[in-house]
């Protein structure tokens, strides 16, 4: 395999070095290529262009091959914990029992918010973005975590990343009791990570609620599923403000903002809002699929397509199978899972979705789990993010211990007016 690339320029050969990944993944290096040619690479979307090199996530997306650390998704998914594979994706290895206790121990110090914090929340409306308030809060939390402005070791690091994944859980919890006017639940230490954001979701101070083993497993999942994704949006958007110095918790912040769109972690709500259209609607799903197959239609069919797998989402074939599951033994029937299993099975035998080979992603299935665990649908992609604060802190980390680091800043290509002169106002 030859390992450089020549490219041609104005009748001038150029050769620029091919690296390899330790997946056999090929690149071209171009970083010299302005400096060396004067011309730059443009690539809109960035769907062909790597930003870095990062040892977190493999996904290879003809192959439907999610990996964490080099473990394939489904071991995870039916071996792990969320806070396990929260440690792994950061650490880059399995905890050892005496990690996992002293992680433990650091998630539970730090699940409590500071009180003072409390006076946000009652500064947000009470229709608030749940999105909104995660973000603000996340920046409102690191002032009062001085520590985290400067880590200088691990031991700092972990701190910071068990303060952040526990309190994330806090808040979001807190904002859901603001939304419906009901009294904080403070968190039990007797109670795991899932187990206890339930109870800070659901508890009212006269009636805890009990966590059954079967919601937390389906949380648990839930949350491995979302750890980590490559370079997807919001990731990349935590590199972006980490490359410039920036903390964990602003980093992070701006993560949150980026996974809010409806083409990213928006979607899961998206999804559930399409079902429910198409089930008070009383379309039946073909009729749903030519709307969104017409032409200039602005439509899509929100849950299905994903710019790396060109197959099936692995985690949504997962996903499936527990939403199934869990529907089954909590005995409820949810017609909006139906349609999905319809809209899938048309959708896969259609040429309009097999040629462009738009699958089911994550977002499918997910949020007929959470409809069934009783999260509110607009605290979907609150869920999204309290799952994906671990791969954002091990994003952060890889650039954080980079001593090559260099400040994200990417080129452009000028297509605005050419020069000219200003204009007087008594001229214009
Ligand atoms: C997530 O990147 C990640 O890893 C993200 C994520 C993670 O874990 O972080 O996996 C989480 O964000 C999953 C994606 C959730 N979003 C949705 O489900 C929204 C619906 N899907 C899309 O809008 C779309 O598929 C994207 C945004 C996911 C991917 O968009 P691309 O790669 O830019 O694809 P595209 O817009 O260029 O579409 C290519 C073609 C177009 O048709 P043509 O112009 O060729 O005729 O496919 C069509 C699109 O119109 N298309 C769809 C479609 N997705 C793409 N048509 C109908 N329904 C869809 N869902």
């Amino acid at each position: 395999m030859s390992h450089t690339c020549r490219i041609e320029l104005d009748g001038k050969s150029y050769d620029f070095p091919v690296v390899e990944g330790t997946e056999n993944e090929l690149a071209i290096d171009v970083s010299a290529l302005r400096d060396r040619t004067g011309y730059i690479t443009l690539d809109d979307g960035y769907g062909n262009t790597g930003s870095c090199k990062s040892a977190i996530t493999y996904i290879d997306g003809d192959q439907g091959i999610l990996r964490y650390r080099g473990i394939p998704i489904e071991q995870l998914a039916a071996n792990s914990s969320f806070v396990e594979t929260a440690w792994l994706v950061i650490w880059g290895r399995l905890p050892t029992p005496a990690d996992r206790e002293r992680f433990r121990e650091l998630l539970t110090e730090n699940q409590m918010m500071h009180e003072s914090l409390r006076s946000h929340f009652e500064g947000f409306p009470p229709n608030a973005h749940p999105m909104a308030i995660l973000s603000a809060m996340i920046n409102a939390m690191s002032c009062y975590e001085p520590g985290i402005m400067e880590i200088e070791d691990d031991t700092i690091l972990e701190r910071a990343a068990a303060r952040l994944i526990s309190k994330v859980r806090t808040i979001a919890a807190a904002s859901y009791k603001m939304s419906v006017g009901q009294p904080l639940i403070y968190p039990r230490t007797d109670y795991k990570y899932c187990e206890n954001f339930l109870h800070m979701m659901f508890s009212i101070p006269y009636s805890d609620y009990e966590p059954t083993p079967e919601v937390a497993r389906a949380l648990n999942l839930f949350l491995i599923l979302h750890a980590d994704h490559e370079q997807n949006c919001s990731t990349s958007t935590v590199r972006m403000v980490a490359s410039s110095g920036a903390n964990m918790y602003a980093s992070c912040a701006a993560g949150v903002c980026a996974l809010w769109g409806p083409l990213h972690g928006g979607a899961n709500v998206a999804v559930v809002e399409m079902l429910e259209f198409i089930r008070q609607s009383g379309m039946n799903v073909a009729e749903y699929v030519s709307r969104v197959k017409a032409k200039d239609s602005k439509l899509r069919l929100m849950g299905f397509g994903h710019r790396v797998y060109k197959n099936f989402d692995p985690r949504s074939k997962i996903l499936k199978e527990a939403s199934d599951q869990m529907l089954a033994g909590m005995n409820i029937n949810d017609p909006l899972l139906d349609i999905a299993r319809q809209l899938e099975e048309v959708a896969l035998q259609d040429p309009y979705f097999i040629e462009r080979k738009l699958y089911p992603n994550v977002d499918f299935y997910s949020g007929i789990i959470l409809r069934a665990m009783g999260i509110p649908l607009n605290m979907f992609t609150v869920m999204f993010a309290m799952g994906r604060v671990p791969g954002w802190i091990a994003n952060w980390k890889e650039i954080h211990d980079d001593p090559k680091s260099r400040i994200y800043r990417p080129r452009q290509l000028y297509v605005g007016s050419t020069l000219r002169d200003f204009v007087p106002r008594n001229l214009r």
